[in-house]
């Protein structure tokens, strides 16, 4: 069988219910919806095929969780959603639908970013000008984007501050960024990116640089700034933690592709490829008798990926006709393995072929 092209049976066909699932906001029209989406960078070893028909959409008000590894493509979609791909990356395939209009080339997402959609990235001291207030880098942002005069802009920056939580935010206006701990410099980037109201925020790790306790407080301004706003979030995170507390719906990457989908809560409760099974048992539990395991093996080289099921190389479950997948048919439904069987044993296998952290 290797080498012929297998989809599965039980995929489901594209719909936004399976992409945005459960919970109150299920039921609203998507304000983003991605589809089809590819971005590779070409490079000496061939080409890197960094995302790959990825497909995911998100109501008002709804939350999107994207997790993965590191290097599986989450920051990568991100970017490829405000046209912001590194060179010589490039946005080879795709729509994304912002509000019901279609947009197909980087320079038209480009275009939307700052009053559609915006993005927050992992580590605010890159992101912030060092040599520049504060105040001058969120006022310019009203300026430059929504045409305020300088003194608008001022009065809209200090209240900006003040919204998100920045103490003295008059005064903090004339702070340069190595002057502000990490959480506050986090908050300025948030104040930057809502400053012009997006429908859609994109949040690359938003958390991952902080204390346990600043992630915790970003994470709550977060949503309570959505739940003022009714924007879509979609959230990147490696913390199926962060995922639980603050997403509605969930999307699991792997090598580029989507390889499950679905509500937090059925993610939860029955995950079914084999790689959700291995990062939930990787998962470390607060009052848990046995140590949390990893998955064995390293992801593989996104330019130099296996034919078929790119996770094959790890998966405790594998056989022969895995080489022969048709991932493009098979990551736009919930699960993109077709040997899993929903509440079968591949959990209990994950967990027997992983080892336990060292350490821990
Ligand atoms: N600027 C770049 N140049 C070349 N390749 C890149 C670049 N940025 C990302 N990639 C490739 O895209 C893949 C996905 O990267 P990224 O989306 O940043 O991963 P992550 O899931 O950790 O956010 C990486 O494994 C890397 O091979
Ligand atoms: S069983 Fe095969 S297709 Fe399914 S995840 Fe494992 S390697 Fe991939
Ligand atoms: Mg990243």
């Amino acid at each position: 069988m290797a080498g012929e092209k297998i989809e599965a049976e039980h995929t489901a066909q594209p719909t936004t219910e399976s992409a945005t699932g459960s919970g109150a906001t299920a039921q609203a029209e998507p304000v983003l919806s991605v589809d089809g989406l590819r971005v590779e960078f070409p490079s000496d070893e061939g080409v890197v095929h960094a995302a790959s028909n990825v497909r995911f959409s998100v109501p008002a008000g709804g939350t999107l969780g994207i997790v993965g590894e590191s290097g599986c493509g989450k920051s990568v979609t991100l970017r490829a959603l405000c046209g912001l791909i590194p060179e010589p990356g490039r946005m080879i395939a795709g729509t994304v639908e912002v509000q019901g209009v279609r947009y197909d080339s980087s320079e038209a997402l480009a275009a939307l970013r700052g009053e559609k959609l915006s993005m927050i990235f992992q580590d605010p001291a890159s992101s912030l000008n060092p040599v520049r207030t504060i105040g001058a880098q969120v006022s310019e942002v009203l300026r430059v984007k929504l045409g305020h005069s300088r003194r608008a802009a001022h009065a809209e920056a200090v209240e900006l501050l003040g919204h998100v939580g920045i103490p003295e935010p008059a005064r903090r206006m004339r702070s340069y960024p190595h002057e502000l701990s990490g959480g506050m410099r986090q908050r300025v980037m948030i104040a930057m990116a809502i400053a012009c109201r997006p429908r859609v925020l994109l949040a690359d790790e938003p958390t991952t640089a902080l204390d346990v306790t600043t992630q915790e407080q970003i994470l709550q301004l977060l949503m309570r700034l959505q739940q003022e706003s009714g924007m879509a979030v979609v959230l990147v995170t490696h913390d199926l933690g962060v995922i639980e507390e603050v997403c509605d719906e969930v999307v699991v990457m792997y090598a580029g592709y989507v390889v499950e989908r679905g509500s937090v809560q059925d993610l939860a409760s029955s995950p079914r490829h084999p790689y959700t099974r291995g990062l939930m048992a990787a998962m470390p539990q607060i009052d848990a008798r046995t140590l949390p395991e990893v998955i064995v093996g390293q992801p593989p080289d996104l330019a130099t990926l296996p034919p078929g099921c790119p996770f094959a190389p790890r998966c405790p479950q594998v056989r022969d006709e895995c080489s022969g997948v048709d991932m493009d048919a098979l990551t736009t439904g919930r699960c993109a393995c077709p040997f899993s069987v929903p509440g079968g044993e591949e959990g209990e296998a994950v967990r027997m072929q992983s080892t336990q952290v060292a350490g821990r």
